[in-house]
């Protein structure tokens, strides 16, 4: 491939007499979001790794350019040499996150390294639909799809970054106002039992594995919450108590409980007058009472449900619900489920074994729907997230069931 070709230029390329443009929008779209959290963010801070699960956000960037261009151009093009050294850097698997920031390229140096891989990416992504037309990843529209939604997926974490770096700095109040807490009175939809088939998505471009096993699965009936459970509501969890008492908790969620500081949300913080919130743009902003609540761990979404003799939705009871058009306000927080991640039977790893596999280890549970920081590719009915229960800094809310 001619690296000194120019993506104006490729635009223009014929390939079996099909003009071809300049590819996927949305990929350029999202590629560009993932640099612009890197300029708006203090060049210092690109770095650092602000919180033990998250890695700097120069490390995100530089991840998601080297991973398009494994797959593309390594993998399927063979044209990848430049990138084998990189790995040591940019799989996961072979640096530990702490390691990151010391091994990552100052801002200039990796900035012009992404824009060179991103016009190697562009020029072999109109090469791929030319010469590997045939491909399956490629005829399928699998390989976009991927690559497009890891981007997708690590906006999303760079966001959490943008939040925790913005919780150092949150002091602005203006006149905002406190947070009032609202008794929780939920409003139960019943649905009966039935067969459900799971795990069939002929119209899906690019599912991920986890989310592929045609199966059918005989679901008992149960009572699902309209409503994911707000602000409000979690204020009067806490206001009762709901941190201190034991019993609500599960035993790991009781010695979690122990280690935690304050007892509220994760991006909340008080103030003489009350609670107010950090967002990822930053300052401190009011929490409105009717708002879904996110910041909380699965530890706590179990806990305060327990409170209100309930407990959390099994994943397939909350697609069964989606499905029916039951749940109202979804995709606004991610919603904690009760069941880890599991393969569905038929279960076959793709692209790659440690996609899945690896975190379907009993203490990775499932979150349904997205948050108000998902992109579109990442918000269908059947992605199925996954965090262990102690994570707090994912945009992660609750919705009851019974
Ligand atoms: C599904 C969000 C848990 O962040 O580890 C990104 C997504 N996989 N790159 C993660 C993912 C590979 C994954 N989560
Ligand atoms: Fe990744």
């Amino acid at each position: 491939m001619p690296r000194s070709i120019t993506v104006s230029a490729v635009a223009h390329i014929r390939s079996g007499g099909v003009p071809t443009s300049v590819p996927h929008p949305r990929l350029q779209t999202l590629r560009m979001a993932c640099r612009r959290v890197l300029e708006a963010a203090p060049v210092h801070a690109i770095h650092e790794q602000l919180h033990p699960q998250l890695s700097p956000s120069a490390w995100h960037v530089g991840h998601t350019h080297f991973v398009e261009a494994l797959w593309l151009r390594s993998r399927l093009l063979e044209d990848g040499a430049d990138l084998l050294p990189l790995e040591a850097l940019y799989l996961p698997e072979q640096c530990p996150k702490a390691e990151r920031g010391g091994r990552l390229p100052d801002l200039r140096a990796l900035s012009q390294w992404c824009d060179a891989m991103s016009e190697q990416a562009d020029a072999a992504w109109i090469q791929a639909a030319g010469r590997w037309s045939h491909h399956g990843m490629i005829s399928s529209g699998y390989l976009l799809g991927f690559v497009t939604q890891h981007y997708a997926q690590h906006l999303e974490i760079l966001r959490m970054v943008q939040q925790v770096a913005a919780a150092a700095a949150a002091t602005d109040l203006g006149s905002h106002t406190a947070l009032q807490a609202e008794a929780p009175s939920e409003c139960w939809q019943h649905l009966p039992g039935r067969h459900i088939e799971v795990g069939d998505l002929p119209n899906s471009p690019a599912p991920y594995d986890n989310e592929l096993g045609h199966h059918r699965v005989e679901l008992p009936g149960f009572d699902i919450a309209r409503m994911p459970v707000s602000n409000g509501q979690w204020l009067a969890f806490m206001l009762a108590g709901g941190y201190e008492r034991a019993e609500l908790w599960s035993q790991a969620g009781w010695v979690w409980r122990q280690q935690l500081g304050t007892a509220a949300p994760f991006h909340w913080r008080k103030r003489p007058d009350g609670w107010f919130a950090v967002l990822p743009q930053g300052g401190l902003q009011s929490l409105r009472s009717d708002e879904p609540v996110y910041g909380i761990c699965h530890h706590e979404a179990s806990a305060f449900a327990c409170w209100r003799r309930a407990r959390l939705p099994h994943e397939l009871e909350w697609l069964t619900a989606r499905r029916e058009r039951q749940l109202d306000a979804a995709g606004k927080v991610w919603e904690w489920c009760a069941n880890a991640l599991y393969p569905y039977p038929g279960f076959r790893a793709f692209p790659y074994p440690g996609y899945t596999l690896p975190w379907c280890d009993g203490g990775h549970y499932v979150l349904k729907g997205g948050s108000r920081w998902t992109e579109p590719e990442i918000r269908r009915d059947s992605f199925r997230n996954f965090y262990t229960a102690d994570m707090r800094h994912i945009f992660a809310g609750l919705r009851l069931a019974r």
